[in-house]
């Protein structure tokens, strides 16, 4: 039989009347208590009071009873990651940790130029394995929608081993890959000529075959002193543009500038903003453009944590992502990150759940996950514990004891 009901669940939380915009208290969680969820292939088909669903769908639907306590809510979405990498960092860490400055760490053989060496000397299929391996690790954690970056290859053919990959790698896992080009996330030590001319060999040569082979619907780049100019960067978004990919930016990370680039191409999310001052948030929050918060970087580096509540309070849209990554942010663990935003931060836990799932959605230009509702994709998890405010209060420890994709229990 195709459809289940699946329940009772002691606290189903279906997330689907948050807002998209600004501040959330907890009295706006919509709680159904003893609730039940009917599924259908992929999809929710009905949700609500599990007795009430028991009697309406009864004869039709398979049974799946769930232990009690359990809580139910949408599965999350890492809406940044870099985990399309090999090698390790962890001498940058060290020498970070021990007071040394980013030049003396790259003179030491380190920093994005040193992954780049090891992400270009691993096969095809040891980067697969490499995705996979994370993949994996993040399906624990109850993610189901990974965005995943290139920017460890920058040259056409390592860019396009790096997304054949992140291609290949998403046949053989059951949750979803989002694709990005991050070919502008330096200009590599071993191009030429300048930055711009870099930047026009990618979009000129890369991005036609990014399109060609269904690669990516993604344009990101690193807008910062280190990498490229807000002046370096407006031909190649406005290529992109015109070739029909969304925009994503690592905006205002050190310096400022990113944010208000990624506005102006209606970019749908600037990440990182850890620098942004009141100018930037007023300007993100009239926008339509995502606020990502990054904390995973901010604990990497030791820098300040984007400033979620005065981006929230301003009325802007903010998810929370892991920015999974070799260098600034090796950690990988969404839940110990977001609790830790929420303490240092003051979020609300309606804010930190929309944040990692609803309005992590909208970072990608997805609609049909990140909700318990009908019609959206049945992306779930179930934790045993009978209060949902467990879940931030344990700071990442307490783990989903189901993760459901698409209908399908895929981790338990
Ligand atoms: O998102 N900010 C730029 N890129 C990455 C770090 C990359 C690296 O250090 O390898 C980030 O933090
Ligand atoms: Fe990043």
């Amino acid at each position: 039989m195709a459809k289940k009901l699946l329940g009772p669940f002691t606290q189903l939380l279906p997330l689907a009347n948050l807002s998209l915009h600004g501040p959330l208290a907890d009295h706006t969680l919509e709680i159904i208590e003893n609730g039940g969820i009917v599924i259908e292939y992929d999809r929710i088909i009905d949700i609500g009071p599990y007795a009430a669903l028991r009697e309406k769908h009864g004869s039709t639907v398979t049974f799946v009873e769930i232990d009690t306590p359990a809580v139910c809510m949408p599965s999350y979405i890492d809406c940044h990651t870099h985990i399309a990498f090999d090698g390790n960092r962890a001498n940058d860490y060290a020498l970070r940790n021990a007071g040394a400055t980013y030049l003396e760490i790259a003179e030491a053989g380190g920093g994005i130029w040193s992954t780049v060496q090891h992400t270009r000397n691993a096969s095809m299929e040891a980067l697969i394995a490499r995705i996979i391996e994370r993949v994996d690790a993040l399906i624990k954690q109850g993610i189901t929608t990974i965005e995943v970056k290139s920017g460890y290859g920058l040259s056409i053919e390592q860019e396009l081993k790096t997304l054949r990959a992140i291609q290949q790698a998403q046949k053989q896992v059951p949750v979803d890959l989002v694709p990005t080009c991050l070919a502008a996330h330096m200009k590599p030590r071993d191009f030429a000529g300048d930055a711009s001319t870099y930047l026009e060999k990618m979009a000129a040569e890369l991005f036609p075959i990014l399109r060609r082979e269904n690669l990516t619907n993604r344009i990101d780049a690193f807008v910062e002193k280190s990498a490229f100019s807000a002046i370096e960067i407006r031909p190649y978004f406005r290529n992109a543009k015109e070739r029909g990919f969304d925009i994503t930016v690592h905006a205002d990370q050190f310096t400022t500038s990113g944010s208000v680039i990624a506005v102006e191409f209606g970019a749908v999310s600037a990440d990182h903003l850890e620098a942004s001052t009141e100018k930037e948030i007023q300007i993100l929050a009239k926008s339509d453009t995502v606020a990502v918060a990054l904390p995973g970087a901010s604990l990497g580096l030791g820098c300040a944590y984007t400033p979620a509540r005065r981006l929230l309070d301003q009325g802007a849209i903010l998810a929370i992502a892991t920015d999974w990554n070799p260098g600034s942010a090796p950690m990988g663990q969404l839940m110990v990150q977001a609790s830790i935003l929420a303490t240092a931060e003051k979020l609300s836990n309606a804010e930190v759940f929309a944040a990692l799932t609803s309005r992590a959605a909208k970072a990608l230009n997805l609609t049909d996950r990140g909700q318990l509702q009908r019609g959206q994709l049945a992306d779930f998890n179930i934790y045993t514990t009978d209060n949902y405010q467990n879940i931030t209060y344990k700071q990442g420890t307490l783990l989903p004891q189901q993760v459901w994709k698409s209908g399908a229990l895929i981790y338990t």
